[in-house]
């Protein structure tokens, strides 16, 4: 008897159990940079990229945690490391990163957003924005698009969010981005931030198409991180009694992401959302085209690429 097919919304489940993509293909000399590498998903993509030969640049807001990490990779595989700092929660901090980047590195291979944060509680940056939105969505919004003429001159080259299952939650509304006229929920706003960046993710690849330069999202897996230890000691006491049991070492995500980064099969598949691996249909509201690109030029607008109204 033929064995029945989940419906899409819960394919996540056989995805999550299935083998896995690897590749044994090299990213010798290539470079990468990656956001949100001193911890997690980022520091387990940088120590496999790492051990895949390339050079890496690591974008991260602390600069010590990250020089820690920086000599391990160089004693450890012999790779050039370098770092750009920026806080993801303040946009002039990522424009400036951003031309940091410009100016050191005339070609970048690959580009992978991992910086994020779930928040139980809102709060705002000093741009007025609510935390998680900024951090999660606008942050790496700016710097790729900023960075989009370097990666087209690089081609081929890939573009890689670190994306969530999380996105399912929903919770974008495009009246209230902020969150002022909404009780906040964070597993909402997480979600919400997930969805606009998915969104926009299917713009940048309609964009792209042609330029040899290839964008995509995954989920990394649910994996032992330090997501959500900002939170209060209740949410903390939860994530490390009873969630931390359940979670699989984020070895896995780095196995994932150098497999999305490296692979020759995948040189020119671009704008999919794949669980670890395995190309995955996202949520209905991940594919509203129409919302998509009002949440893109909503994008622009807040991150100053284009004027305010
Ligand atoms: N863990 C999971 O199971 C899971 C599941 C689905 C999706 N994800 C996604 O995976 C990505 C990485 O998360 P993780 O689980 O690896 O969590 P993590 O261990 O907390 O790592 C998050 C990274 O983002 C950085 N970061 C956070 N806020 C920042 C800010 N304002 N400015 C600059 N950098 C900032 C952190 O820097 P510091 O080291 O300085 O704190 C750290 O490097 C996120 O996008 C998350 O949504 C994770």
């Amino acid at each position: 008897m033929a064995k029945r097919r989940l419906p899409d919304e819960l394919m996540f489940i056989e995805n999550s159990r299935a083998i896995q993509g690897t590749t044994t293909a090299s990213l010798a000399g290539k470079v990468c940079v990656v956001s949100g590498s001193t911890s997690g998903v980022g520091l387990a993509a940088v120590k496999r990229l790492a051990r895949g030969g390339a050079q890496i640049v690591m974008v991260c807001r602390n600069r010590e945690k990250a020089e820690g990490i920086r000599q391990v990779l160089v004693a450890q595989y012999g790779v050039t490391v370098e770092i750009v700092t920026a806080d993801f929660s303040d946009l002039d901090q990522v424009r400036r990163a951003s031309e940091a980047l410009l100016g050191g590195f005339p070609r970048i291979d690959v580009l992978i957003h991992s910086v994020g944060v779930h928040c139980t509680t809102r709060t705002t940056t000093r741009d007025g924005l609510e935390t998680v939105f900024c951090v999660n969505h606008l942050g790496p919004f700016l710097m790729t698009y900023r960075l989009l003429e370097r990666l087209k001159q690089s081609a081929p080259a890939r573009i890689i969010y670190v994306n969530s299952e999380g996105h399912r939650f929903g919770g974008l509304d495009l009246n209230d981005l902020n969150w002022e006229k909404r009780f906040y929920i964070g597993l909402r706003s997480y979600g919400a931030s997930k969805t606009a960046q998915l969104l926009t993710m299917w713009e940048f690849a309609d964009l792209l198409r042609g330029s040899g330069v290839t964008i995509n999202a995954m989920h990394p897996g649910d994996v032992r991180t330090n997501i959500g230890h900002n939170n209060g000691p209740l949410y903390r006491w939860f994530l490390r009694h009873v969630t931390w049991h359940l979670l699989k070492d984020p070895v896995i995500s780095g196995e994932a992401l150098y497999y999305l980064a490296a692979a020759p099969e995948l040189a020119e598949v671009s704008g999919r959302f794949f669980h670890l691996t395995i190309d995955e249909k996202p949520a209905a509201h991940a594919l509203d085209r129409a919302l998509g690109r009002r949440v893109w030029d909503a994008s622009l607008r807040l991150t100053g690429l284009t004027p305010g109204p």
